[in-house]
């Protein structure tokens, strides 16, 4: 098999952090950043805020090159849903992209296999890219069922979505272990690879194709470890939370990402 033609992703998950006055410190100083550093280079840098922010952050990302998404969409078209937010009120806003599965949403908030699978469908239904979110907790890990719980949360949630897809950039997966999330800990370099090569044959399994799709890391990343993950071949970029949140920091895996995809 030839090299993988791919496109590279750096990702800021935000959580329910930044206020009005980071996110206008984050675009100044990553917009700086880049006028001084780079031309606009080859990663696509993505990021997403809190929902409510997306207004405010439209203008400003796309001065800076950014594309802005949702952390969290609802599984519904529309209706009577009080309090969630639609993909296409989502879509309307400017938005390109949204998290699903993130595993936050998965133990926090009980977001199940199925109610994941109705959110992918109704986010791609609508246009928007999906950033599905999956992986082992630490006793998975331990018990060496790694492989299996990746392959059925494909399977259950994924299933069916291939007719939604015209372009493999609507469906990219993030390996995120959730041992390796806010912990300080990640994977090492080889697990990430090798569980992130499983998961295009996996993906393979539900009518899409494997090595198309881009498959980021994502679990504690940090400027200081991103060249040792992205040099993997399976690894395309990063989804990134703490380190997101300072600007300088997260302009640093930009530049990283895109010496490595040059
Ligand atoms: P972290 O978060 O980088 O803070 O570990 C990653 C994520 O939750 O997507």
């Amino acid at each position: 098999m030839g090299k993988r033609k791919r496109s590279v992703y750096v990702i800021g998950n935000w959580k329910m952090n930044q206020g009005l006055e980071d996110i206008a410190l984050f675009f100044k100083t990553f917009e700086n950043q880049r006028l001084k550093k780079s031309k606009e280079g080859g990663a696509e840098v993505w990021v997403a805020p809190q929902s409510i922010h997306l207004g405010v952050c439209a203008p400003l990302a796309r001065k800076a090159g950014v594309f802005l998404g949702a952390q969290n969409c609802s599984a519904h078209l529309q209706g009577a849903y009080t309090g969630e937010i639609s993909s296409r009120a989502l879509a309307e806003m400017g938005v390109v992209f949204t998290l699903v599965g993130h595993s936050e949403r998965r133990t926090l908030f009980g977001e199940d296999q199925s109610v994941l699978r109705h959110k992918t469908e109704t986010a791609l239904k609508q246009g928007l890219f999906v950033v599905f979110c999956l992986g082992e907790t630490l006793q998975q890990k331990n018990n060496q069922e790694t492989f299996s719980v990746l392959e059925e949360q494909v399977i259950s949630s994924l299933q069916g979505v291939a007719p939604l897809i015209s372009s493999p950039r609507q469906l990219i997966l993030a390996y995120e272990p959730v041992w390796a999330i806010g912990t300080g800990q990640t994977a090492t370099p080889e697990e990430a690879n090798e569980a992130q090569g499983f998961l295009r044959k996996i993906l393979e399994k539900v009518g899409l194709k494997g090595e198309s799709h881009s498959i980021l890391y994502g679990g504690s990343v940090k400027s200081s470890h991103i060249e040792e993950l992205m040099s993997k071949p399976h690894i395309d970029g990063v989804l990134v939370g703490g380190a997101s949140l300072d600007p300088v920091e997260f302009f640093r895996l930009v530049e990283c990402a895109e010496t490595l995809s040059g």
